[in-house]
């Protein structure tokens, strides 16, 4: 098969970006639900190395050291009997160790060294060799797939995205104040656009969403439509309606 026919019978892309708390979860893993796809979160390649750089106590300023750790370390995204995805790092899930505060902490700075982002990159471009997934990140549509079908930058105000990150904290029975989380998006917001390699920005051709004073419904619904519409006859059928995007949409 021609390399043309190959891309035109290939199960499609989907690049989610956006900064924190814009809802790309969310939505990513609701369109994932939707159209029979998997869900990758590039974001937790960087929060996996960052959980094994706090563990060894590696030192947190040294690109050499943080480098080093994320060639040598096995990271690999799974899904278990439910369809969610998991994340095992050398061996072992530590998926609900991946959203602690003090991975939260020190996931960014780990993320802008551009040797770790080097050494994760190569292991992300092969979950889309064949396909079939929905990624969301930070540079999905500019660095890890720039050919995806779909691109899809989501934003919010900074307030909103606050509100929605100590919603999400007190559900996990996080105590946390407001101003420690906004202080904190604010930081992770400020490193992943200002770093050199692959900062946070969308690609010139992404559809930008606001998803500000959105129920998580109606962005789900605007990219469903985005989906449908770019990818045509490759579309997979929609699995069902509202009623699982709404079951995805609250994990
Ligand atoms: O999406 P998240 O909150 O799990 O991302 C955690 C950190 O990793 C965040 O600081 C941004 C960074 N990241 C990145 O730089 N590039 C990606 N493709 C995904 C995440």
């Amino acid at each position: 098969m021609s390399n043309k026919a190959k891309a035109r019978t290939k199960r499609p892309v989907i690049a989610i970006d956006g900064p924190a708390g814009a809802g790309k979860s969310t939505v990513a893993k609701a369109i994932a639900s939707m159209f029979g796809l998997r869900y990758v979160s590039t974001g937790h390649f960087y929060r996996a190395v960052a959980l094994k750089a706090l563990r060894l106590r590696v030192d947190l300023t040294s690109a050499e050291s943080l480098t080093a750790l994320a060639r040598s370390t096995d990271i690999t995204i799974c899904q278990d009997a439910q369809g969610d995805s998991r994340t095992l790092l050398d061996g072992e899930d530590v998926t609900d160790s991946l959203t602690s505060p003090e991975v939260d902490a020190c996931v960014s700075e780990v993320a802008r060294v551009p040797g770790v982002r080097l050494a994760l990159l190569d292991r992300q471009r092969s979950l889309l060799c064949e396909g079939g997934v929905v990624m969301d990140g930070r540079d999905i549509g500019t660095v890890v797939a720039p050919d995806a079908d779909v691109k899809i930058f989501l934003v919010a105000t900074l307030e909103e995205r606050v509100r929605r990150r100590l919603a999400q904290a007190r559900e996990r029975g996080c105590e946390t104040c407001h101003g420690a989380v906004a202080d904190g998006v604010a930081h992770r917001d400020r490193i992943d656009s200002e770093r050199e390699v692959a900062p946070l920005r969308p690609a010139p051709d992404a559809v930008i969403i606001d998803t500000t004073g959105k129920t998580p419904e109606e962005t789900i619904a605007e990219v469903a439509r985005l989906v449908v519409c770019a990818t045509g006859d490759r579309a997979p059928t929609p699995v069902s309606s509202r009623a699982e995007g709404e079951r995805a949409c609250s994990t």
